[in-house]
């Protein structure tokens, strides 16, 4: 504690006062050393996600973050499972010609493996994706033949090193009032083109679990009610459905216990659950949102405790995985540049430096229950 600690004096009255100065000083040096202190001494980083539960912890990765050792160590301390965020995307494989350039798919799947990781892939048939081939005036027949070519050649190609896919992403309205319209759709009919995807990927990989994956299924009831009819609607008709996938993309207008009904009706149904793109914005639609900061982030925390608690409630073979859009706060898409670019998020479990956010210490906190 240096000059500031008491000490002996022959005269009593110095004495005292030394000891009465040390004795209000002390207060202040502690603080300060404490604040030297933290300064040398950043917070621990939080204890490895995947030692938090007993099913795979994943998330997102990229090649272009494979030559970054900070994210690499972290990726490896932390998850259990990798879905690559875009390249085994229509986007990044499919070529107008409907050739396929597996390059960058290849790299991020070996990676993943020799990372000891399970591998998730995302997604075969995407909507928003492919329109450039897969276009309106391809003739039909050309059009179903190439589209069954291009799901049996892509899940084909990694056959055995998918734990599962997202066959199909996103099918349902943006307000849940029925189902996309889409190049796919108008080609091959609105439940066809899905229940084809699905029949191509099971014939191609007989082992991956096969995934309807969509998102805003707990902010807004009619879509995922909606979107687990559908579900129910394919097994019907002979789909090879096995895996529902929340993105679970949560925002701070979700009341509280909408998240975890959404979860019962989902785990109704008997199929695994992934819990596939976690994150979660403070951003808030409404105009008139006079909330403070503060109560925006309990929300926010508040939320993600909720699925947490849902996710885990499930009977155990129905828990697939519990994957975060991202690692750290500074992988998020709605935080990168090439993304939403928004500041002050903290939209994940972690923050830049790896250190847990509060929604973190609610996650761990339902996987202990
Ligand atoms: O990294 C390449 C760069 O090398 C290249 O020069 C550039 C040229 O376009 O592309 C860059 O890749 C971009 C990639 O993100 C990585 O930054 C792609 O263009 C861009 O399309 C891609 O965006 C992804 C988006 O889906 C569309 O695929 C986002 O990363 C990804 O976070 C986002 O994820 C979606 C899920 O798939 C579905 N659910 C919603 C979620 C968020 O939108």
């Amino acid at each position: 504690m240096g000059e500031g600690g008491p000490r002996s004096g022959s005269d009593e009255g110095s004495h005292f006062r030394l000891n009465r100065r040390s004795l209000l000083a002390a207060p202040l040096a502690l603080a300060a050393c404490d604040r030297f202190a933290s300064a040398q001494t950043p917070a621990p980083e939080a204890a490895p996600l995947k030692s938090l539960a007993p099913f795979p912890i994943g998330a997102t990765g990229m090649t272009g973050q494979l030559s970054d050792a900070v994210w690499v160590a972290q990726m490896r301390r932390h998850v259990s499972q990798l879905t690559p965020e875009w390249e085994l995307k229509p986007e990044r494989i499919l070529q107008p010609d409907f050739t396929c350039d597996f390059s960058a798919s290849d790299r991020i799947v070996d990676w993943g493996r020799e990372q000891g990781m399970r591998i998730h892939g995302h997604t075969l048939v995407w909507y928003s994706q492919g329109q450039q081939a897969f276009n309106d005036d391809l003739p039909r027949a050309r059009f179903a033949s190439e589209y069954d070519r291009y799901v049996s050649t892509v899940a084909g190609r990694y056959r055995g090193r998918m734990a599962g896919w997202d066959v199909v992403n996103e099918p349902v309205a943006e307000d849940g009032d029925g189902l996309r319209d889409c190049h796919f759709s108008r080609a091959l009919g609105q439940e066809g083109y899905i229940v084809r995807a699905f029949e191509q990927a099971r014939g191609a990989d007989p082992e991956a679990v096969l995934f309807l994956n969509e998102y805003n299924l707990e902010n807004i009831p009619k879509k995922g009610a909606t979107f687990l009819r559908l579900v129910e609607r394919l097994l019907t008709l002979g789909a090879p459905v096995g895996g529902i996938g929340a993105q679970s993309h949560l925002d701070i207008e979700i009341p509280a216990g909408q998240i975890t009904a959404f979860m019962r009706d989902a785990a109704s149904l008997g199929l695994p659950i992934h819990v596939s793109e976690l994150d979660f914005s403070l951003r808030s639609d409404s105009p008139l949102d006079t909330r403070s900061l503060g109560q925006k982030r309990a929300q926010q925390v508040a939320r993600v405790g909720e699925l947490a608690e849902a996710f885990f409630a499930l009977p155990e073979r129905q828990r697939y995985a519990f994957t975060t859009w991202g690692l750290r706060d500074t992988d998020s898409w709605l935080v990168r540049e090439d993304g939403r670019g928004w500041r002050d998020e903290s939209p994940l479990l972690l923050d830049a430096q790896g250190r847990a956010n509060p929604a973190y210490q609610a996650v761990a906190a339902a996987f202990r229950a």
